[in-house]
């Protein structure tokens, strides 16, 4: 059975030929992946290498699999153990009840809209986010606005352009090569375009009845306003999996596919768990994926049941330092997402990965000083810049007259020197959220 828009696509790969090549074993993390310039990494192509490796599916000890979301509370190590780990670089032991993509839980999302009724603030400070913002139509961001009629030439192979023209929901990318001329219908944006975007296109094979995509060779990097490589995909940053590259971008097989738009949306398909589907995908995440299915939350509220009725899989109670961590810390990393190789002081790449930096600082101490994400962030509203707050939350611990002093600036901006920035991939700034002392961190 095919649906109109796989006809089109039909067509379209008949005319290109362009997406058969799939048998890629793994997904790269975009923009993670280009080796730092930093002295002491990449003295070798295997740090680089390494560097590109970087990602979940590569740990070395095989440990919980990224889930969909808190929709079943894992166990929360601090409180369910009785004997917490006392290293701080342990990978915390979390029991996983779900699969990734559990679809039995779909009839009982309501989607955002329907919190904003009782929670406007939060709804509202949301949908201002980054989170409300990662997974849009190719040709209904601004950004392809912006591309449409441009051409980029590739300057790792200056004989191939790209002429870009937006049509409709999508961006069409037209290869120009040798006076050959091949469309790439782009679907997706990958990004909300605070740091960067990039662009998905996807097409369902028939001989193997399911949907493989294309990660464009072109990404938009936000604070040079152009068009470059996508990070992984330059000459350089392959490594070893040659075979998923060509000059159009790299092929995703199914389940690399729906990895990239898993961290990226609320679930990837309602029809099959760990699946892929365009047409019932939920863009973006959502209040659900992280508070969990509100449909019971919804019902009782408008019972007017009593407020233990309320609770949510994941609720103020529940968002623990540890329950933090793991959640947050599944799409944006944790320690036991990232190979123990990757992870010593001097690897600025890892400010890019918050949770880790913080299960590895002191003051997080396995969860028992209480310090979570929450404790400097609102979860919904995007990143505030106010110094003096992330300074209050420092100081509110460390005046406790039981915790160490800095004998540097005791009344300084912590921030600069215990967090500072960190240029990561080369171009992105990143809050190093591994918070020590900055002698030990050169
Ligand atoms: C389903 C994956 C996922 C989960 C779970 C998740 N995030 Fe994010 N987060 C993202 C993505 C993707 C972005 C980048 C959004 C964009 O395109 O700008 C992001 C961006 C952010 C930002 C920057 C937002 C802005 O607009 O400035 C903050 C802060 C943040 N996340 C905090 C959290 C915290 C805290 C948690 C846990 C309570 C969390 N995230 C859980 C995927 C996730
Ligand atoms: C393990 C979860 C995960 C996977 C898989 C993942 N991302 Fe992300 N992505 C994130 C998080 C978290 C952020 C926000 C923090 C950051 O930029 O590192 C992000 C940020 C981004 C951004 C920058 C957004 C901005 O403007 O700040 C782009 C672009 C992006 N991802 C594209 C992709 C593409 C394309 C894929 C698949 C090929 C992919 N990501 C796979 C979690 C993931
Ligand atoms: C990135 C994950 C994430 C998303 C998305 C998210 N929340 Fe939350 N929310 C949290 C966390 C974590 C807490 C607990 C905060 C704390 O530690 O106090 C929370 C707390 C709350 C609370 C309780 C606030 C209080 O102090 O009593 C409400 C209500 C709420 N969220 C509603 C929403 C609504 C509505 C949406 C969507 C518009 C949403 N959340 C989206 C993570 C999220
Ligand atoms: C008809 C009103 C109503 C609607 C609709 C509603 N809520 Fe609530 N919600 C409440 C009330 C009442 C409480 C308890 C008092 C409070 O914390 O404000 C609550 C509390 C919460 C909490 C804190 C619960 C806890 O366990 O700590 C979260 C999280 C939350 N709501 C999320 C959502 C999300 C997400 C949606 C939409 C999918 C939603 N709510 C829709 C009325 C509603
Ligand atoms: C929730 C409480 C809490 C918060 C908030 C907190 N810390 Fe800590 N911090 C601790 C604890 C506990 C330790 C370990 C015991 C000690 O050194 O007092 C620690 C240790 C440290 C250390 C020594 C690190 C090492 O490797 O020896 C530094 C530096 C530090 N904190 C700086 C900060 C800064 C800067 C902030 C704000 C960005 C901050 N802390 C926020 C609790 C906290
Ligand atoms: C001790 C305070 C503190 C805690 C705890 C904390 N952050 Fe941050 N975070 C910051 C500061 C400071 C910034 C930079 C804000 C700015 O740009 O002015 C930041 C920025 C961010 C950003 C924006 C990108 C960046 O790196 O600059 C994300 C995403 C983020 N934090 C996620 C998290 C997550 C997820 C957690 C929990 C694992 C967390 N943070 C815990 C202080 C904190
Ligand atoms: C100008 C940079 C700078 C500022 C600002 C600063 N620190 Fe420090 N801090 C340092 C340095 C450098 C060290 C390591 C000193 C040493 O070990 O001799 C340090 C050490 C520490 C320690 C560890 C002390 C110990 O005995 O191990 C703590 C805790 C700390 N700082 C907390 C803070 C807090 C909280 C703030 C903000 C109120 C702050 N620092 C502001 C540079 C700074």
């Amino acid at each position: 059975m095919q649906n109109p828009i796989d006809k089109i696509r039909l067509t379209r790969a008949s005319r290109s030929a362009l997406f058969i090549g799939i048998g890629s074993s793994l997904v790269l993390l975009l923009f993670i992946l280009m080796g730092r310039t930093d002295k002491d990494l990449n003295k070798s192509k295997q740090t680089r290498i390494d560097l590109v490796a970087f990602h979940p599916q590569q740990v070395e000890k095989p440990t919980v699999e990224a889930s969909a979301g808190p929709l079943a509370p894992p166990a929360d190590p601090v409180t369910d153990s009785q004997d917490p780990k006392p290293s701080r670089m342990e990978p915390p032991k979390l029991q996983q009840y779900l699969v990734p993509g559990d679809i039995s839980v779909v009839s009982k999302i309501v989607g955002n809209k329907v919190c904003a009724e009782c929670h406007p603030g939060e709804h509202a400070l949301h949908a201002g986010s980054g989170h409300a913002r990662t997974l849009k139509p190719a040709g209904k961001t601004t950004v392809a606005q912006k591309l449409n009629g441009t051409t980029v030439r590739d300057t790792e192979s200056p004989h191939i352009l790209w002429q870009y023209l937006v049509a409709g929901e999508r961006l069409e990318a037209e290869q120009i090569k040798e006076g050959k001329r091949t469309c790439i219908p782009l679907d997706y944006a990958v990004g909300s375009g605070e740091h960067g975007m990039s662009f998905v296109g996807v097409q369902y094979s028939t001989s193997l009845q399911e949907y493989t995509g294309i990660e464009h060779r072109f990404s938009y990097y936000t604070r040079s306003d152009h068009m470059d490589i996508t990070p992984g995909q330059g000459e350089r940053d392959r490594g070893s999996k040659k075979q998923e590259f060509g000059d159009t971008g790299r092929t995703m097989n199914k389940t690399n596919l729906t990895k990239c738009l898993d961290c990226h949306s609320t679930i990837t398909s309602a029809k099959k768990a760990g699946d892929f589907d365009p047409f019932t995908i939920i863009p973006n995440i959502s209040c659900e994926r992280c508070h969990g299915p509100a449909k019971d939350h919804v019902e009782a509220a408008r019972r007017g049941d009593p407020l233990e009725k309320l609770a949510m899989p994941l609720g103020v109670e529940s968002a623990t330092p540890a329950r933090q961590i793991h959640e947050c810390g599944t799409c944006h990393r944790r320690i036991d997402l990232v190979s123990p190789s990757m992870i010593h002081e001097d690897n600025h790449e890892l400010a890019r990965f918050q949770p880790l930096g913080l299960q590895a600082s002191a003051c997080f101490n396995d969860g028992k000083s209480g310090l979570k994400c929450t404790t400097c962030h609102d979860p919904h509203g995007k990143v505030s810049n106010n110094r003096a707050n992330y300074v209050n939350a420092c100081v509110n611990c460390h005046q406790n007259p039981s915790q160490s002093k800095c004998k540097v600036e005791p009344k300084g901006d912590c921030i600069q020197c215990h967090m500072p920035k960190r240029t990561v991939s080369e171009v992105f700034e990143f809050t190093d959220h591994w918070i020590r002392s900055p002698k030990k961190s050169k």
